[in-house]
């Protein structure tokens, strides 16, 4: 199985086999490209998957020994995405699989970002990743809990009254002067921060709910940020503060909907994933708790081909291919999707 992601600003292509796993995959970052701009040009992220995405398919196939003719179907993330972007990604998908008469499957991007862990061999000693489970979605447009109770069939238990929590990363990151994209900056930095040197809030997480709010934190940041001497050590106590109060509430959130749901298994994906302070609080938590905890590593945090072939392949299986039109969804609730 051939997958293809281009919802936003990385052109991603893998090969998945079920049964062999990952064969290979490719990954190309438009983030130099956004850079000057400080977030995501639409046009120019369509434009370079048009330039970027057909060496990344001869690259990737090279790399698995397989020829066109050898693949088995093609999967690519149909939505949620900039609708220029998608549409670059499902073309291609779509004439591949019309041309070498094979099914081509419209993968929901956060589908494809909460199977991540299952790219990952089980520990030794360790079941493999199998639903119930809850999964904690934090990437650039999302700040999600979900309920898997099979696979396809998601419940989303909690969301984000506002910005994503990556959002919340680049946004605070861009305030204090770091260059785009904000977020692995702002956890560098943080690691030389002092821990409480400042506290921020832990929003709504005195009340109950699911629910998440960033964009208060942020401001919080930037009147602490704004009143402060603005020295180098201090941007790196007010950076660690941040991100304190980003991985304390997720945390709390994430232990909420475990308890409230029962299941004692807990995944997290999104690129917000890759943040080595968070993966480390949840597996404390876990330790502690006696849940468990799936990571996919850290190159399936971020946007990647290998996510949509793996989802793709897990619903070829079931028999779900839909008809051979180019259909891209920007917006598509997670919610409606069938059950595999
Ligand atoms: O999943 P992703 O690649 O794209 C979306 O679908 O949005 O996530 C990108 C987001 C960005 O907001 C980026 O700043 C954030 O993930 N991110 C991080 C880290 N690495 C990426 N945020 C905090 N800590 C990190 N180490
Ligand atoms: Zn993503």
């Amino acid at each position: 199985m051939l997958g293809i992601e281009s919802s936003c600003d990385e052109t991603g292509v893998a090969v998945f086999e079920p049964g062999r796993g990952l064969l290979a995959h490719a990954l190309y970052s438009q983030v130099d490209l956004h850079a000057e701009y400080g977030g995501v040009v639409p046009e120019l992220a369509s434009r370079d998957h048009v330039r970027k995405l057909l060496p990344l398919l001869h690259q990737t196939l090279d790399e698995a020994g397989l020829s066109a003719r050898d693949l088995g179907g093609v999967a690519y993330t149909s939505g949620p995405g900039l609708v220029g972007a998608l549409l670059v990604g499902a073309s291609v998908a779509r004439a591949l699989a019309w041309a070498l008469e094979i099914p081509a499957i419209g993968v929901h991007h956060m589908e494809g970002h909460l199977l991540a862990p299952l790219l990952e061999e089980p520990a030794p000693g360790t079941e493999p990743l199998a639903p119930p489970f809850v999964a904690l979605l934090v990437s650039g447009g999302h700040s999600m809990l979900v309920g898997v109770k099979a696979i396809g069939e998601y419940e989303i238990l909690g969301d984000t009254l506002d910005d994503a929590a990556g959002e919340a990363f680049d946004k605070t990151a861009k305030l204090m002067g770091l260059p785009y994209p904000g977020g692995p900056a702002l956890a560098k930095l943080a690691e030389s921060g002092t821990p409480g040197a400042f506290r921020f809030s832990r929003p709504m997480t005195d009340r109950p709910g699911l629910d998440f709010s960033f964009s208060g934190l942020k401001t919080q940041v930037l009147l602490a940020w704004r009143d402060s001497d603005q020295s180098e050590p201090t941007r790196a106590d007010v950076a660690r503060g941040f991100e304190d109060a980003i991985v304390e509430t997720l945390s709390i959130k994430c232990r909420r909907a475990l308890a409230q749901t029962g299941y004692g298994k807990l995944v997290i994906a999104g690129g917000v994933g890759a943040n080595r302070r968070l993966r480390a609080a949840l597996a404390e938590a876990g330790e502690r708790e006696g849940f468990r905890t799936y990571f996919p590593r850290l190159a399936f945090c971020t946007d990647n081909g290998a996510m949509i072939a793996l989802a793709g392949a897990l619903r070829l299986a079931a028999g779900q291919v839909e008809s051979a039109e180019i259909r891209v969804r920007p917006r598509w609730d997670l919610e409606s999707l069938p059950v595999v």
